[in-house]
């Protein structure tokens, strides 16, 4: 396969690809958000909580199996995607793709993580998944596994809004400095 070239010259992502961008980038904003709203409530908020965590489990599973669509895409897709701009900066260059990377490979690992603190914890309401009203707690019921399994999640989790703010960051700096010049990339994602 050969890069197409957009009307505008800009050779942008599959179309498939750039949905799945944005569709990503949206659920997990929400989950984020969800997460850290949802520990900060008082424990009697029984209302809301009911509703939250049920549906960040149900979301956080879903971005999972869209992780795994996006990997199968980029690897169809490889010889297609744009690569970076040749005037970016080395380091430039060196830390857009660390972050993608770093992005793609917490993208897979929080939900997994999120999945196995809801298993393994000895009083969870389980892992719902819109049809099915439970997925299989595969893991071991054990507190103390829990707890080490909360912990890295959250790491995970908070690692993950950096590498996205350090993205945001990256693509607002190139569109300031160089609005549709060659290294703006916001474009091909659009
Ligand atoms: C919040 C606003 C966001 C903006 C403005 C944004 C913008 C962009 C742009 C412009 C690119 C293309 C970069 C290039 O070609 O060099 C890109 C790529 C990418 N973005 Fe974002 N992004 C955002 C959020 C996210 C989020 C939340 C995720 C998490 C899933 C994400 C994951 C990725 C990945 C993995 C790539 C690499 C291309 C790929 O393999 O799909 N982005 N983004
Ligand atoms: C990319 C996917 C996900 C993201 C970005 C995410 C994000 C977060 C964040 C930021 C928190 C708050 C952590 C804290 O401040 O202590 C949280 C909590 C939580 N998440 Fe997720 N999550 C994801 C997937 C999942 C999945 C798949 C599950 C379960 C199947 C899950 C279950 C939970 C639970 C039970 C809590 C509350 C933890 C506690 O009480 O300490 N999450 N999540």
């Amino acid at each position: 396969m050969t890069e197409h070239p957009h009307k505008s010259g800009v050779i942008k992502y599959p179309l498939s690809m750039r949905i799945l961008h944005w569709l990503r980038a949206a659920l997990i904003l929400g989950l984020l958000a969800s997460g850290w709203y949802m520990t900060r409530l008082p424990q009697d908020d029984v209302a809301t909580s009911g509703f939250l965590y049920p549906n960040h489990k149900q979301f956080g599973v879903l971005v999972w199996l869209l992780a795994l669509v996006h990997l199968t895409l980029r690897w169809r897709y490889r010889t297609v995607i744009p690569h970076p701009p040749s005037n970016l900066a080395p380091w430039e260059k060196w830390l857009s793709h660390l972050i993608h990377r770093l992005i793609i490979a917490l993208t897979l690992i929080t939900p997994l993580l999120g999945y196995s603190m809801s298993s393994s914890f000895t009083q969870s309401d389980g892992v719902p998944f819109f049809v099915i009203s439970q997925i299989p707690e595969l893991l071991p019921k054990n507190d103390a596994a829990f707890a080490v399994f909360q912990a890295l999640r959250r790491y995970s989790a908070y690692t993950l809004l950096a590498c996205i703010i350090l993205h945001l960051a990256g693509a607002l700096k190139h569109r300031l400095e160089d609005k549709n010049g060659s290294t703006d990339v916001l474009p091909r994602m659009l």
